[in-house]
């Protein structure tokens, strides 16, 4: 059975570090276990905090298709879609990566969308854990790319509009019927004291509080450097908070 995760929340609020940090914890304490990494952000950055170049994103493949003469003649546009989606997953020896990118030009992208929604379907049963760092947009969501999660984590900084936004997440979630396990609120970058300031709004947004990953240096400095979150230490702050974070989620 395939464990699918999902990240989600407003813009800056540390998704996409804290999904980094749960390969990180993933590939440390469940050694063997296959791991497939979504970044479904049309900024993709997954992949910088990953260490890993990323040339072929889901976006430009949908937009080729759009294109006149791009499937070769005997061969299906759907087969041809599906050819190119296999190539844009990068593999390394511990976990793979597939980037969504943003597909740049006008018109619907439906049909695409919906090869690309039994695409992602079929490659994650193929993986111990499924993980989708999400964009700040609610768009998406709504579009429910990602029909299903057993756990769906949505970040907010530790601010009442960071935790009414996250609020927002859970009601589209809800509305759009994403079928969810089990939900709830982590708070980044904070002091480490944002859960009792914001007793009130987190009650409110009717979300579990699962933890918080506070304000790092090393996490600000290894991304001003370029360096994978990966290769963050054992003791660094983030890494400590997200291995008590994950372990009381049972991942
Ligand atoms: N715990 C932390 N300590 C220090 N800096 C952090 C921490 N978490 C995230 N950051 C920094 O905050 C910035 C935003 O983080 P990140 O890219 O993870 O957020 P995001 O929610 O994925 O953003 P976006 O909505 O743009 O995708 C980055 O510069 C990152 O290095
Ligand atoms: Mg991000």
């Amino acid at each position: 059975m395939t464990m699918r995760v999902a990240v989600a929340g407003k813009g800056g609020t540390g998704k996409t570090t804290l999904t980094a940090l749960l390969v990180r914890y993933l590939l440390q304490r469940r050694p063997g276990k296959s791991i497939l990494a979504v970044d479904a952000d049309a900024n993709a950055n997954l992949n910088e905090t990953l260490g890993l170049e990323v040339t072929e994103t889901i976006g430009t493949i949908l937009e080729d298709t759009k294109k006149p003469n791009t499937v070769p003649t005997g061969m299906t546009k759907d087969i041809f879609i599906e050819y190119r989606l296999s190539r844009a997953l990068v593999e390394t020896d511990h976990y793979d990566l597939v980037v969504m990118g943003n597909p740049q030009g006008p018109g619907c992208y439906c049909y695409p969308n919906d090869l690309l929604k039994r695409y992602l379907e079929r490659l994650s049963k193929n993986y111990d854990y499924m993980l989708v760092d999400n964009e700040a947009g609610l768009e998406h969501l709504s579009r429910r790319l990602l029909p299903m999660a057993d756990l769906f984590i949505v970040c907010s900084d530790n601010s009442a509009r960071g935790i009414r936004s996250a609020r927002r997440v859970r009601e589209i979630v809800e509305n759009v019927k994403i079928e969810v396990g089990k939900m709830g609120l982590v708070i980044c970058r904070g002091r480490g004291d944002g859960a009792v300031q914001l007793e009130k709004e987190i009650a409110d947004s009717g979300l579990e509080l699962f933890g918080d990953i506070p304000y790092d240096p090393l996490v600000e400095e290894y991304d001003l450097a370029g360096k994978p979150l990966l290769d963050l230490p054992d003791d660094a702050v983030a890494v400590e908070a997200s291995v008590r974070l994950f372990d009381s989620l049972s991942l």
